[in-house]
């Protein structure tokens, strides 16, 4: 008998893929009755429970027969560090106020803006972790995080600081981005990409991307090239959002640059996909952000597939599509894009992990990180069948367990 930390079956049902990326036509591993062996951070074996229990003795067990098991969910695309709300701007976008015209108001981002920079790092911290502390209860166990309420490199560079000093205290992990998002409002654009490009070298120990908001009323593609030009100069990662409110050509910017992710593209003509799909770019699909617009608009979801771009799946958590639970995005994206669960399991777990950049993790098999949800579902079809619920039973980030309702009496947990 081998003795490992944790030990998790019977299961009902574990599904994972097999390897990073997974392509829309991949098999996947389905495992009926299954078993996982953790070791500290690590997976060691996954299996039919009968041949797992055979062969280990966990410190601790956990027993669901009833529940599925999955790596846990990764969010490649948050704004999860700003101060305030916007909820006073529900009305106005009811009203027909479009997004772009709420922004030229000194509204949206640049409202967003003023409350960050007026924050303390002390405040603004508090709100992180507590948000880091949410996701992981609907079983987020890596998330990326996105500064860009600073616009001053200076602010920026705070807030990234922040993202970092808390990356160190979360139990899940944390991914900083250097977002530089909306041109300011007084200050000569062309100095602005200067002083941006100026705070590279110290950002770049403190964020692994660099992402710019290109589109109509925030970056254009030139400055945006300038930008990505002098990142990859760098050796940053580059993602980008791209052809959110309107096609001004960002997305074309695929051709020239190794983009890991291109986000949104509610507006981004099909033939990109196949562009994408030669660069190795993922394209992270975002379906709060459709309904937080109010668009008619979506991403060409049957071109990319077709094309074996991967897809990803983030929440864009902001203040403009304030949501938290990764589980309400994958239900958008079934009911609003078309993906089936099994897409829907791929596109938060596996691929937004190589959205990430990430070969470690987003995967059940030995040798990955140890994060996994243990769900109160029977198999994975449920996923986004079921709307509305907090299915997350457990949440498991590198070995350790996070989250646990044991309301289920289905579920246990012992340890000796
Ligand atoms: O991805 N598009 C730019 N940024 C966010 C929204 C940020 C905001 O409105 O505060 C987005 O949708
Ligand atoms: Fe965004």
């Amino acid at each position: 008998m081998n003795k490992v930390s944790l030990l998790i079956g019977p299961v009902n049902q574990l599904v994972t893929a097999k390897s990073i990326p997974w392509r829309h036509g991949d098999s996947v591993i389905i495992i009926e009755e299954a078993g996982v062996a953790v070791n500290g951070h690590e997976v060691i074996d996954v299996g039919p429970w009968r041949e797992i229990s055979r062969r280990y003795e966990g410190k601790c067990r956990v027993s669901a027969e009833d529940s599925l098991v999955t790596a846990g969910l990764i969010d490649p695309h948050t704004h999860l560090l700003f101060a305030g709300s916007r909820e006073d701007e529900l009305e106005l976008k009811l009203q027909g106020t479009p997004y772009e015209e709420i922004l030229k108001r000194g509204g949206g981002i640049y409202r967003t803006v003023n409350e960050t920079v007026n924050a303390s790092d002390e405040e603004l911290r508090g709100i992180l972790l507590s948000r880091l502390l949410e996701v992981a209860k609907y079983g987020t166990t890596t998330i990326e995080v996105k500064s860009g309420y600073g616009i001053s490199p200076k602010e920026e560079i705070r807030l990234l600081r922040i993202i970092n000093d808390a990356a160190g205290e979360a139990l899940i992990d944390v991914i900083p981005t250097y977002l530089i998002h909306v041109p300011p409002r007084n200050m000569n654009r062309v100095e602005y990409i200067n002083a941006v490009t100026a705070s590279l070298d110290q950002a770049k120990e403190l964020a692994k991307f660099i992402d710019v908001f290109c589109d109509d009323g925030a970056f254009t593609v030139n400055e945006t090239r300038a930008i990505l030009n002098e990142a990859s100069l760098r050796g940053f990662k580059l993602r980008l959002h791209a052809d959110e409110i309107a096609y001004i050509g960002c997305s074309d910017l695929v051709n020239e640059f190794n983009l890991t992710s291109l986000d949104h593209l509610l507006n981004m003509p099909e033939q990109n996909a196949k562009a994408m799909a030669l660069r190795g770019s993922t394209a992270t699909l975002l379906p709060a952000t459709v309904l937080s617009l109010m668009s008619s608009k979506r991403p060409p979801v049957k071109a990319l597939k077709d094309s074996g771009v991967p897809i990803a799946l983030g929440s864009d958590f902001s203040p403009n599509t304030w949501v938290l639970n990764m589980q309400y995005v994958m239900e958008l994206a079934t009911y609003l894009l078309g993906m089936t669960p099994l897409e829907v399991l791929m596109a938060s777990t596996v691929n937004a992990a190589y959205s990430l950049g990430f070969r470690d993790r987003g995967i059940l098999q030995p040798g990955y990180l140890a994060n996994m949800v243990i769900w109160s579902i029977p198999n994975y079809k449920w996923l986004s069948y079921e709307l509305g619920r907090n299915k997350a039973l457990m949440t498991i980030s590198r070995g350790i367990i996070l989250e646990s309702k044991p309301t289920n009496p289905n579920v246990t947990k012992e340890c000796s």
